[in-house]
């Protein structure tokens, strides 16, 4: 719980143990951690609440993830609510395969919205009298490399200065905390794709038992849900493509394209949502710097094929808070030290399998950016041969089940 000291008139001193920049699922699930081992911590939060519990992102949880919030209580809704998927289809060529990961190798994934995640770990704060601060601005952090790094924040027009131990920069991609990093100390990475995803949700029931990834000679196209009344699709775009220019129309005819096969029908209804975003991988090494640990987005980006991003958040948060945990115990630093190495650790296998997906099941029109038109059409029949491969190969669809379904957590409890 933070403490206020009223002694300054014009900016107000809070402290706390750990300081949490940015309330997406890292920064949430991390603060609701520490507070289950007695670790006292605030979360900052640049947008109000309504619009943090509103935010449409990804919606499937790897097997690990679900374990862990099952067994930090936030498992009620989701075992409720949200749909155990037993594997996923894979359609080329006009064929559609199923991959059972549960006859595979006995797994399976949660389909449930961040969203939802989000809303569960609000009220697990709300309850516990520890909700994030919102809407705050002008966020700034300074002195990651003493022993009380602070971070400084304006809310309702009030000045704060929030000391700790320690600052978690969980602000996303485009937070403050990562560049607070100087250069010459850090390493990124990045990869750019031709192409972003226009996603929708529809009032509408699902076409489909299981998720549908489609490669199709005009782009990839993915059927996805939310609940027995809300569907959830994505086409392949132009990344530079306005969403004005997709009438629902066009949208449930590309979609129709894309996705169809003969004898099975794609379900239309009321759009109320859409919105392209533009695709890249990205990496930044180490994710620490003095007192400063990065989580989740702000570290790492994946394109969301392989449906990895809010689990390696969750997988950030978990590793972060033993980490956290030892040190308040007893002072060991191992775990701080080790928490970058291993989250990378699991972060490159994931840029690989999310790189993988991608280049396997979109059209590859590099010839803008100077290829060759004549390697587009060479590239998709070479990936109508790797998918053949892959769905006639058990060993290979098992190689694809075990990380589509989480590789091990890894943390203490499993
Ligand atoms: P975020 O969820 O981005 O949370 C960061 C938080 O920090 C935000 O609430 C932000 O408002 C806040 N913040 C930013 N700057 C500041 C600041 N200066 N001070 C305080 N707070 C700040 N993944 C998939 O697997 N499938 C998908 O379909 C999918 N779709 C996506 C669509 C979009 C538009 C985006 C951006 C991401 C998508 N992702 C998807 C990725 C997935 O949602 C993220 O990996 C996940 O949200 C990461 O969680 P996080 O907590 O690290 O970051
Ligand atoms: C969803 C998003 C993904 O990126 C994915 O690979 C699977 C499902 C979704 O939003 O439901």
């Amino acid at each position: 719980m933070e403490r206020e000291d009223d002694r300054v008139p014009t900016t107000t001193k809070l402290t706390t143990q750990v300081a949490i920049v940015g309330g997406g699922p890292a920064g949430q699930l991390l603060s609701h951690l520490l507070r289950l081992s007695g670790i006292d911590s605030v979360v900052l939060e640049l947008r109000d609440r309504d619009y943090t519990i509103q935010r449409v992102r990804a919606g499937v949880l790897e097997h690990g993830a679900v374990e862990l919030l099952r067994e930090v209580g936030l498992g009620e809704r989701l075992d409720r609510e949200g749909q155990e998927h037993h594997g996923i289809n894979l359609q080329f060529d006009g064929e559609r395969h199923n991959v059972s990961f549960h006859d595979l190798i006995g797994r399976s994934v949660w389909v449930y919205g961040q969203q939802e995640v989000i809303k569960d770990l609000m009220q697990a704060h709300d309850a516990a009298g520890t909700p994030a601060r919102y809407s705050v601005s002008d966020v700034r952090v300074e002195d990651i490399l003493s022993d009380t790094p602070v971070v400084y924040f304006t809310q309702d027009g009030q000045d704060y200065e929030l000391r700790g131990d320690f600052v978690v920069g969980s602000d996303g991609a485009h937070g403050v905390c990562r560049p607070t990093i100087p250069a010459e100390h850090k390493k990124t990475y990045r990869r750019d794709y031709p192409f972003g995803w226009l996603g929708i949700l529809a009032h509408v029931r699902p076409s489909t038992e299981e998720l549908i990834y489609s490669l199709h000679e005009r782009g990839f196209a993915m059927h996805s849900m939310r609940s027995e009344k809300v569907s959830r699709l994505y086409l392949q775009v132009d990344p530079h493509d306005d969403i004005a220019n997709w009438s629902d129309e066009r949208i449930w005819s590309e979609l129709d394209t894309r996705l169809g096969i003969p004898g099975w029908t794609l379900h239309h209804g009321e759009i109320f949502d859409k919105s392209i975003t533009p695709m890249h991988s990205f990496v930044s090494d180490p994710m620490r710097y003095g007192r400063l640990f990065l989580a989740g987005d702000s570290a790492h980006i994946v394109p969301p094929t392989g449906a990895k991003g809010l689990n390696l958040a969750i997988a950030d948060a978990a590793y972060l808070h033993e980490a956290l945990t030892d040190w308040y115990r007893d002072g060991s630093e191992t775990g701080l030290d080790e928490y970058s190495p291993r989250s990378l650790r699991r972060v490159w296998q994931i840029q690989h399998f999310s790189s993988w997906m991608t280049r396997m099941l979109h059209r590859f029109d590099e010839s803008a950016e100077g290829g060759h038109p004549e390697n587009v059409d060479y590239d998709y029949h070479v990936q109508l041969g790797q998918l053949r491969l892959l769905t006639s190969s058990e060993r290979a669809m098992s190689h694809l089940a075990e990380v589509y379904t989480g590789l091990p957590m890894l943390t203490r409890q499993r």
